[in-house]
């Protein structure tokens, strides 16, 4: 058999997560009270926000945008890598969700790094593009309502600079993208972004299993 990706089995991962996540108290505190809520698995795992904080890092990001903050993990750990002065703009609809966000911000010292835009985030994204004109970010995470990831794409491709960067959440959608019987509206919508970005040259790509799977798009 040709070399593929390695299957987590529970124990493979267990030892994944033992031996690579620096877990710091208030990620843990985050992920401790997010578990509580029903919504809970929306949030990235802890070894997906340690490879965020370290792809930011990598390309030496200082503005970045987050489509999608709930309660507020990925802008967390985005706004810890950042060096000072940089800048998460976070798009979200909930007050309720990003009031949790807004705790944890302050309890990590990250909360002037962060702005949150409570508005639907194609509304905000077309902001920051009239305001700010393109190509005036580093690093976009898009991670909120499947339906509208080809829009949310579009608009991170015009904002981000060439070189920047953006990752793509839930590409593997748990399985079901594969799955021919599922033909509900979030799965074609990320089906249908997967095979767009697998033939868009205006991006080098990889698509890679970790959390729901995560697509990296660098703006050529
Ligand atoms: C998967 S969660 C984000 C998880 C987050 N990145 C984390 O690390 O915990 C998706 C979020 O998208 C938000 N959302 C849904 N529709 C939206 C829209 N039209 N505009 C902006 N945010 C939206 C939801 O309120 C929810 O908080």
């Amino acid at each position: 058999m040709a070399s593929r990706t390695i299957n987590l089995t529970d124990r493979v991962y267990k030892y994944l997560v033992d031996h690579s996540v620096r877990d710091q108290p208030v990620l843990k505190a985050l992920r401790a009270e997010t578990a509580k809520l029903p919504l809970s698995m929306m949030q990235i795992s802890a070894e997906q926000g340690q490879f965020m904080a370290l792809l930011v890092q990598l390309i030496g990001a200082r503005r970045t945008i987050e489509v999608g903050t709930f309660t507020g993990y990925s802008a967390l750990v985005v706004a810890q890598a950042l060096p000072p002065g940089g800048k998460v703009i976070a798009c979200d609809v909930s007050e309720e969700f990003t009031s949790i966000a807004r705790r944890y911000w302050k309890k990590a010292k990250v909360d002037g790094k962060i702005d949150l835009r409570l508005a639907p985030a194609t509304q905000t994204l077309d902001r920051l593009l009239a305001a700010d004109g393109t190509a005036r970010f580093d690093f976009a995470f898009i991670d909120a309502d499947k339906n509208n990831y080809d829009a949310y794409y579009e608009r991170c491709l015009k904002l981000v600079r060439r070189g920047g960067l953006i990752a793509i959440d839930n590409v593997l959608w748990g399985g079901e993208v594969a799955n021919p019987k599922a033909k509900d509206k979030d799965t074609r919508a990320i089906r249908a972004l997967n095979k767009k970005l697998k033939g868009d040259r205006r991006v080098a790509i990889s698509m890679v299993p970790i959390g729901d799977g995560l697509t990296l798009a660098r703006k050529l």
